[in-house]
């Protein structure tokens, strides 16, 4: 297995990871990414088929858990009932009751809806030059998940500082400060959600937090704390990748040029899988391995990690012509940035929904859209998402 070195927080490699992911891929197999101390997949194929294989998942093994540290004691027992953390059997009941409630039928119901915010946002858009970020791509995900559970979209700005408090903890910058504010977050988020769920059980709504507190499966029930839980990990979730998401294909079409009919009614779905493949906004996730395993040529113990670069599969040669082009007209193929196997992404047909929805708007009502200033990322690896946008319309 060969070697690769790369900080995460470079700040070069922040602003296009691209040529490293390149360079790692040009290895068969799996590389050992030093930085991280841990063996890579970096191709397709690699990624691909860890995410199906059951013999590892993302529950730490038990006998490897460490003592609680009491600064982190109310993040942990957030994360204690995600079902992001869990594996089967508890992961099966978790996801079985939220699917119950998270259903096709109430995501598609939000498209007059976010067509309707995407029309009140860009009316409301402020003078020139303008951070599209905040005014357009963080507001259309963070009301809509607000709509979707129930929540007081007053509550927005609160759930975003909460959200990025808490998920600042996944990033490779994470100092002591961030684990302070992360645990701060889940405690507030848990008395919010504590008591907002209490009325609701009280007073049943036509909402998610409603049908999630309802949600049965032969007999079975979310406990309060899973339901806190889930209603905490969907309103992160919700909106942190969108935004991103959105705020990365908006740069890009604007960097590339557009062409009005990927944009139009025939276009969208394939213009909006080029964007999540070509510049996704989560780039990798971890795995631990289950027992003693032999996988491409490596021998895993059980407790070992292998981090997943869902980005750099995206752009595999060995699986896509031009890979490193942008080209919504080419043949959409599934892409890695929704993961896959047992964890992939609940929120997919939502957040598809959203860009289908947001961008074609976005272009028409202000065909003369045009970057007032240099993109940036921010230095918060493994996520990929601009600190701003600046545009003038
Ligand atoms: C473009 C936007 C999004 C991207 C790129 C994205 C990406 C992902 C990925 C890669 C995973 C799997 C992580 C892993 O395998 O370790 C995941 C899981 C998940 N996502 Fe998303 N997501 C997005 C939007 C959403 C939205 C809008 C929601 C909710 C409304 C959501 C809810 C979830 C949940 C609940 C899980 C955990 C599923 C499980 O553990 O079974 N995501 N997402």
């Amino acid at each position: 297995m060969k070697t690769v070195s790369q900080s995460p927080t470079d700040p070069a490699f922040v602003q296009d990871p691209y040529p490293f992911y390149e360079k790692a891929r040009a290895q068969a197999g799996l590389n050992y990414w030093q930085d991280y101390g841990m063996p890579a997949a970096f191709r397709r194929a690699a990624v691909h088929a860890i995410l199906r294989d059951r013999r590892f998942g993302r529950e730490m093994p038990p006998e490897m858990a460490k003592p609680t540290p009491t600064h982190l004691a109310p993040f942990l027992a957030v994360e204690a009932h995600s079902m992001l953390e869990a594996e089967p059997p508890r992961h099966t009941r978790l996801r079985k009751l939220v699917m119950r409630a998270f259903t096709s039928r109430e995501v598609q119901a939000q498209e007059t809806g976010i067509t309707a915010l995407c029309h009140s946002l860009i009316d409301a858009f402020p003078n020139d030059p303008f951070d599209l970020l905040t005014a357009y791509c963080t507001q259309v995900p963070v009301i809509t998940i607000c709509r979707l559970l129930g929540v007081p979209v007053e509550m927005a700005p609160q759930l975003l500082s909460w959200s990025h408090d808490m998920v600042a903890m996944y990033q490779a910058a994470r100092t002591k400060d961030t684990e302070h504010a992360a645990a701060r977050a889940a405690q507030e988020f848990t008395n919010f959600l504590s008591d907002y769920v209490q009325q609701r059980r009280t007073t049943p709504a036509e909402d998610l937090i409603t049908r999630l507190i309802a949600a049965e499966e032969e007999g079975d029930k979310l406990s309060n704390d899973e339901l806190i839980g889930t209603c905490i990990l969907l309103l992160n979730a919700g909106h942190e990748a969108s935004v991103h998401a959105l705020g990365n294909g908006v740069k890009t079409l604007l960097q590339h040029g557009w062409d009005p009919a990927w944009l139009a009614a025939e276009g969208i779905e394939n213009l909006v899988e080029e964007i999540l493949r070509y510049d996704p906004p989560l780039h990798m996730f971890t795995r631990y391995a289950y027992e003693e395993i032999d996988v491409m040529g490596h021998r895993f113990q059980r407790g070992d990690q292998v981090a997943l670069l869902l980005a750099s599969a995206n752009r595999d040669p060995a699986a896509e012509d031009e890979a490193e082009v942008f080209d919504p007209t080419r043949p959409a193929r599934t892409n890695m940035s929704f993961g896959g196997g047992l964890h992939f992404c609940v929120g997919a047909p939502l957040a598809r929904l959203e860009m289908q929805i947001a961008l074609p708007i976005l272009f028409a009502r202000c065909p003369n859209l045009g970057l007032a200033a240099a993109p940036r990322y921010s230095n918060s690896y493994h996520f990929h998402g601009l600190t701003r946008l600046m545009v003038t319309r």
